[in-house]
Formats: C-alpha cells, sequence, structure tokens
C-alpha cells in the first residue's frame, strides 16, 4: 500500500511524514541550541554545518515529498468536522509545507549572503554552490539580516504551527476519537478503501 487511498494514508506518505517530522524538530532545537554557543569555538562552527547539512536533506526530501503529495490526493477529512475546521486542517497543512521549504530556502539565501563567504559542505563530502542574492536587498550585510530574520521568524512561525498541528492530531485522536492520527501511523486504514 504505496499510494494513499481515500480513507487513509500509504506507507510512503507515512514515512516521509515520520521522518521529516523527526529531522524538523532535531533542527530547531538544533538551531537554538548552536545560536546560543560562542561564535569562536570551533565545536560552534561543527555544530553549523551539521545544520547546514541536515537542512539540505530536508529541503531535498521536502521537494520529493511534495512532488508525491501533488501525484497522490490526501485522504478526505473525517465527516463530522465543520466546514471551518476543515479549511483550518487545510491551510495548517499548506503553511507546514510552505515552511518545510522556506526554512532552509531562507538558510541557503542567508549563507549566500553572508560577507564571511563560509563554504557549505554537506557533511564535509559534498560542496553546495551560493545562491544569487537580489541586489535590491541592498549590501550583503544587509541581505544577510533580512534572511536571518526570516529564518528566525519563520522559525518561530512553525514552531507555533508545530504545536497547533500537534494538539489537533491528539484532540482528534482523544476527544473526537476518529481516524486522523492512526491513519498517519498505519496503512491499515487505506486498504479500508476498496
Ligand atoms: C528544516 C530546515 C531548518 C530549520 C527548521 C532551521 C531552524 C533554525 C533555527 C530554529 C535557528 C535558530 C534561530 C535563532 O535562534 O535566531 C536557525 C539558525 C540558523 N540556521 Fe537554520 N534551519 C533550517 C535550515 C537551515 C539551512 C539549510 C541553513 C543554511 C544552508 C541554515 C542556516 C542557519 C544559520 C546560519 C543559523 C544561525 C543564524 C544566526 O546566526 O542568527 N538553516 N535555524
Ligand atoms: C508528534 C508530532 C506529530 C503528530 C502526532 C502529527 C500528526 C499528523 C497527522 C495525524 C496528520 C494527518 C492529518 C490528516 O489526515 O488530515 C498529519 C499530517 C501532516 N503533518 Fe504531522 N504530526 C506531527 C508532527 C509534524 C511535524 C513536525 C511536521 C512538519 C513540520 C508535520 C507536518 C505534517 C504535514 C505537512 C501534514 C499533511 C500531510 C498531507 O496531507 O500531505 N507533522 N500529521
Amino acid at each position: 500500500m504505496l499510494r494513499n487511498t481515500r480513507t487513509g494514508y500509504g506507507s510512503v506518505a507515512i514515512l516521509f511524514h515520520w521522518v521529516m517530522a523527526a529531522l524538523i524538530v532535531g533542527m530547531i532545537a538544533l538551531g537554538l541550541y548552536m545560536h546560543q554557543q560562542p561564535l569562536e569555538e570551533p565545536a560552534t562552527f561543527q555544530l553549523y554545518q551539521l545544520h547546514k547539512s541536515i537542512g539540505f536533506v530536508v529541503l531535498s526530501l521536502g521537494v520529493l515529498r511534495l512532488v508525491w503529495r501533488l501525484a497522490n490526493p490526501a485522504p478526505g477529512l473525517p465527516e463530522g468536522m465543520h466546514p471551518l475546521e476543515k479549511i483550518g486542517a487545510h491551510l495548517g497543512h499548506v503553511g507546514l509545507y510552505a515552511l518545510i521549504l522556506l526554512l532552509p530556502v531562507s538558510g541557503w539565501l542567508m549563507v549566500s549572503a553572508s560577507p564571511w563567504g563560509i563554504p557549505t559542505v554537506l557533511f564535509n563530502v559534498l560542496p553546495v554552490p551560493h545562491l544569487p542574492v537580489p541586489a535590491a536587498l541592498g549590501t550583503q550585510e544587509q541581505a544577510e539580516t533580512f534572511f536571518k530574520l526570516l529564518h528566525e521568524y519563520g522559525a518561530y512561525l512553525l514552531i507555533a504551527l508545530i504545536g497547533v498541528h500537534v494538539a489537533a492530531a491528539f484532540k482528534h485522536h482523544l476527544i473526537a476519537r476518529d481516524d486522523t492520527l492512526k491513519r498517519m501511523v498505519s496503512t491499515r486504514p487505506a486498504k479500508a478503501d476498496s
């Protein structure tokens, strides 16, 4: 059961969801932690390199996931949900997908704009070129500050959205007692669509 059906998620969507959830939560924790470490320490430099490397893994998986999602419509939401709740759920998912892409791209633009010009070498093996930065953003410092703020506030928004998302998932499971959480854990609900 690789693909989604009308009643549940297939194994590819489930695998993408949980691998990326773990990576993203880890990246938020790593970002907040490394940002508080003394910049002149070599260990801090290594943490930044690790953060950038995993960020590119998230970006690559995010693009693949979006392609898979566009080719695989999500199962319908539970029937008892209020129309406004359905719109909220949909907007929440769109927001999560947007931030999954915005975070790594803003990080990439931030390091590209930086006057330090520190190279990005994924896991110390694969060099990644810097992106061209629009001249309209001013000097390199100004562009770096812009993307830094975008990255930082994007991360805060992502944290808030994940909080609401997880609370909603448990509300479905514990209060509404529907299949919403179960179908993101198991392909059994997907198999019910015959
Ligand atoms: C899933 C992807 C990512 C997430 C969730 C994420 C999250 C974060 C968070 C929470 C912070 C701390 C912000 C603060 O306290 O000001 C941070 C900082 C940072 N991130 Fe990311 N990040 C991601 C991807 C990337 C990528 C791909 C790069 C670069 C290629 C990058 C470069 C940086 C840098 C350089 C900082 C330090 C910024 C500063 O010094 O103010 N991040 N990130
Ligand atoms: C304990 C943590 C989490 C739980 C319990 C959880 C639960 C769920 C559930 C039950 C769904 C299916 C909703 C539905 O059927 O309409 C879902 C979908 C989704 N989740 Fe999570 N989630 C968690 C963490 C995360 C994280 C950290 C992210 C990414 C930042 C994330 C991103 C998404 C996205 C984008 C969807 C939409 C999937 C689609 O329809 O294509 N989730 N989540």
